[in-house]
């Protein structure tokens, strides 16, 4: 809250997804009048009533003081949402078509809301996550509309589910793509972060694309060290060992080294497939990044073949437990879980799926597979046949392994995700399998 009085602005947002509620939220959190605006009545309604409709941590106490401090308010009015703002962040869904082609349909509804609706001079903030190109023709949408009074910026975010809070108070940088008056009054929202980040003012297909490319290159990195692991099963190396060595160099860096079942969310596969049909469109072959999204279809295949493998190579009858349905720790999010695929195709082959997850919930597809939720992760592995960890939550590494291993059926784990203390696992009597990796662990110096 460092910005002055005058600094404030009245900022609609259109949206209140993770992305828009988490922006929305902490731009109130910094002092600006918020709108929240969604055309979910039940969301708007929850909302109002102090309900987050997904977890995440710390939002909840951040819109609990801005709503009391009547600065953060809820609506499912575009128009009112609208009312005396100077700004209007989109942060609508740009989910996949079935050609991989990012659908503008929801993006473009605002648009016109916007047209219709907007104060004169308004700035339009395109945060939802768009093909280059988007921005300029929504400029253009809003001119023929007869509304060239408007401007638009791109302002992608780089939020992670789970600690998006932290990512929106802490970023690494900001990026701002319009005119440059126009970015720089939408950059001066972001004033009151501290410690200052690095901002970049640039044209609208340059924050476009930057966006595509930092979550293709997360993507990437991801497929990269999992075909690392995969190759390291094939020789007996130890790929955490590789992962710490190959991330000790500093052109590298050591983050998003961690092989496993691969990656899910509302986010990678969406963008790395919406990046690509950009390039197919224009003719352009993005080879690697296509590669990512093959390597990372594949590799949830590998974990169930390990678990077939662990049942004598049938899934029969057997009895699977699951560790994990979100797509990563700290998020009920399940969307592209890969935890989701192995289930589907276990369950389809025959075993009887239970799954656990501190917060997440079994979709309701597999529950009608026949896939079941256990209330406790002693209760999925009571009587199993086979566990696998699909999502690295921290308290299962607390769990009490040495008294789980008398309630499995069989004391076989296949840790998707590498997380477990596998030492203690073997003594207390389990037979481990992970990914790139086997037990007994090897030990890096410090
Ligand atoms: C990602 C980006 O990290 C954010 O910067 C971006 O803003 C966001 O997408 C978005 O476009 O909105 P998110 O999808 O929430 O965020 O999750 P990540 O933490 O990036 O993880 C993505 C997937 O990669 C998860 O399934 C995770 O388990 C997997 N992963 C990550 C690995 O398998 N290994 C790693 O080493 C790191």
């Amino acid at each position: 809250m460092n910005s002055s009085e005058a600094d404030l602005a009245h900022i609609a947002v259109v949206g209140t997804g993770y992305v828009g509620l988490v922006t929305g939220t902490c731009l109130a959190d910094l002092g600006h009048h918020v709108t929240c605006n969604d055309v979910n009545p039940q969301r708007i309604e929850a909302l109002a009533a102090g309900q987050v409709p997904f977890y995440e941590p710390g939002l909840e106490a951040i819109i609990q003081r801005t709503v009391s401090a009547g600065r953060l308010r809820f609506t499912t009015d575009l128009r009112q949402a609208l009312q005396g703002a100077a700004f209007a962040i989109v942060a609508v869904g740009t989910p996949s078509d079935a050609a991989g082609a990012a659908d503008l349909t929801a993006l473009h509804k605002v648009v016109d809301g916007l047209a219709a609706a907007a104060p004169k001079g308004l700035v339009a903030i395109i945060r939802s996550t768009v093909p280059p190109g988007t921005g300029d023709g929504v400029q253009r949408r809003l001119r023929d509309a007869g509304r060239p009074d408007l401007q638009v910026v791109n302002a992608p975010e780089f939020l992670a589910e789970g600690t998006a809070v932290k990512d929106f108070q802490e970023p690494d940088r900001l990026v701002f793509g319009g005119d440059a008056k126009a970015a720089q009054e939408v950059a001066k929202l972001w004033e009151g972060i501290r410690p200052v980040a690095k901002r970049h003012l640039v044209d609208r297909a340059t924050a476009e694309v930057a966006k595509y490319a930092a979550n293709t290159f997360l993507a990437a990195r991801v497929s990269l060290i999992n075909e690392v692991a995969n190759l390291c099963d094939a020789v007996g190396a130890d790929v955490r060992a590789i992962s710490a060595i190959v991330g000790e160099d500093t052109r590298i860096g050591a983050k998003f080294l961690r092989p496993g079942i691969g990656y899910g969310g509302s986010c990678f596969p969406k963008d790395v497939q919406a990046l690509a049909f950009t390039a197919r469109s224009l003719g352009l072959n993005l080879a690697v990044a296509e590669a990512a999204e093959t390597t990372n279809n594949a590799q949830w295949q590998r974990v169930h073949a390990k678990a077939l493998k662990a049942l004598g190579g049938s899934a029969q009858g057997k009895a699977v437990a699951i560790l994990g349905i979100a797509f990563k720790p700290e998020t009920d999010d399940t969307r592209y879980a890969p935890g989701l695929r192995l289930a589907k195709a276990l369950v389809e082959g025959g075993a009887k799926v239970r799954m656990h997850d501190p917060i997440a919930k079994v979709p309701h597809d597999l529950v009608q597979q026949g896939v079941t939720q256990s209330n406790g992760p002693d209760q999925a592995i009571a009587g199993s046949d086979v566990v696998v960890l699909a999502t690295e939550w921290k308290q299962y590494n607390a769990l009490d392994w040495p008294a789980l291993a008398k309630k499995a059926g069989r004391p076989v784990l296949v840790d998707g995700r590498n997380a477990l203390p596998w030492e203690a696992l073997v003594k207390a009597g389990w037979s481990v399998e992970g990914i790139g990796a086997h037990p007994p662990r090897l030990t890096v110096t410090p």
